[in-house]
């Protein structure tokens, strides 16, 4: 498989490296997670084989006692993830594949769980989680939630970077540095009454809404300009261009977590699933934490019935 399926090996090189989704403000694991995970991972019988599905980094088994002595396997679209995952927890078993599509047995575990994860190959990819359960076994998960929390913060950011890429403020601010090194007035008077143009826009995206790289590029390149005779033309043009790249994957990467978010109905789709499957007390409920006024995730969990032959 490529190594660079749909731009997530590059998240996990750069913005994902620390390993978690979710953190508290001092960017460690959320508090919440923690103690949900924690629970998740109590009263199991030693030696339970335990699958993380669209691990990433392994920011869930992080969350097992050091002394778990259980068998433990992650699948991710990303080789770079599991990586990633295997210099953190070095006793996992890695498999890069999709979500929807993975090559193992039925029935295999006691325990699959997955964390903002399984919903990015769709909804569909529950029916390939559900098989893995096995008699006795349970599914545990916390999925995005449509309009929750993350959500919104996804959708916010996603519009701000939006308007940075149509209104074409990366090109203007390149048209503005230049102008500022040619020594030409009228020129320079030119571009800075263009910039303006798109810049307006900009900044109040960053009042609407402060985190995303909107706020980045717009700060970023007031720094670069502000303190220009310390740098040479090159080095601003240079910045800007290589952020174009990023601006793109940012779009790219927020786009697909706002497709993975699952509304009602979604949720309501993986509990017939989950039941075709043969999964009982199926529970599809919001995750909310107390400092956050909505859901922070879909939490889904169902276990399957021990078979008595
Ligand atoms: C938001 S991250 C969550 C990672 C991890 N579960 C965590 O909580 O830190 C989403 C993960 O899904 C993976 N992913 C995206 N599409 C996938 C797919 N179709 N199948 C499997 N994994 C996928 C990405 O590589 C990424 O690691």
């Amino acid at each position: 498989m490529n190594d660079a399926p749909e731009g997530w090996s590059e998240y996990w090189e750069k913005e994902g490296a620390g390993g978690e989704v979710f953190v508290n403000a001092q960017g460690e694991a959320h508090p919440a997670l923690a103690e949900f995970w924690q629970a998740a991972f109590t009263s199991l019988a030693a030696g339970s084989r335990i699958i993380d599905i669209a691990s990433g980094a392994g920011s869930v088994f992080a969350h097992l006692p050091g002394d778990h002595g259980h068998r433990l396997s992650a699948s991710d679209i990303s080789r770079t993830a599991l990586e990633s995952l295997a210099q953190r927890i070095p006793e996992v078993t890695t498999l890069v594949c999709s979500a929807d599509d993975i090559p193992l047995d039925d029935a295999s575990f006691d325990l699959v769980v997955t964390q903002f994860g399984v919903e990015y190959a769709g909804v569909a990819a529950f029916d390939e989680a559900a098989r893995l359960v096995a008699p006795g076994g349970r599914f545990v998960g916390l999925c995005h939630y449509r309009d929750g929390y993350i959500d919104s913060d996804n959708r916010a950011q996603l519009g701000e970077a939006r308007i940075v890429r149509e209104r074409g403020f990366i090109d203007a601010a390149i048209v503005l540095a230049k102008a500022a090194f040619s020594g030409d007035e009228a020129q320079l008077k030119r571009a800075q009454d263009e910039f303006a143009v798109v810049a307006t826009p900009v900044g109040e995206g960053m009042r609407r809404h402060r985190k995303g790289i909107h706020t980045y590029l717009f700060q970023g390149f007031r720094r670069l300009y502000e303190h220009r005779r310390q740098y040479d033309l090159a080095d601003i043009t240079g910045w800007l261009d290589a952020m174009r790249g990023e601006l793109d994957k940012t779009i790219d990467r927020l786009e697909r977590m706002c497709a993975a978010a699952l509304s009602a109905d979604d949720v309501a789709q993986v509990q017939r699933l989950f039941e075709a499957r043969g999964l009982e007390d199926v529970h599809c409920t919001p995750f909310e934490t107390p400092e956050n006024q909505l859901p922070v995730a879909w939490k889904v969990t169902a276990h399957k019935e021990a078979s008595h032959e």
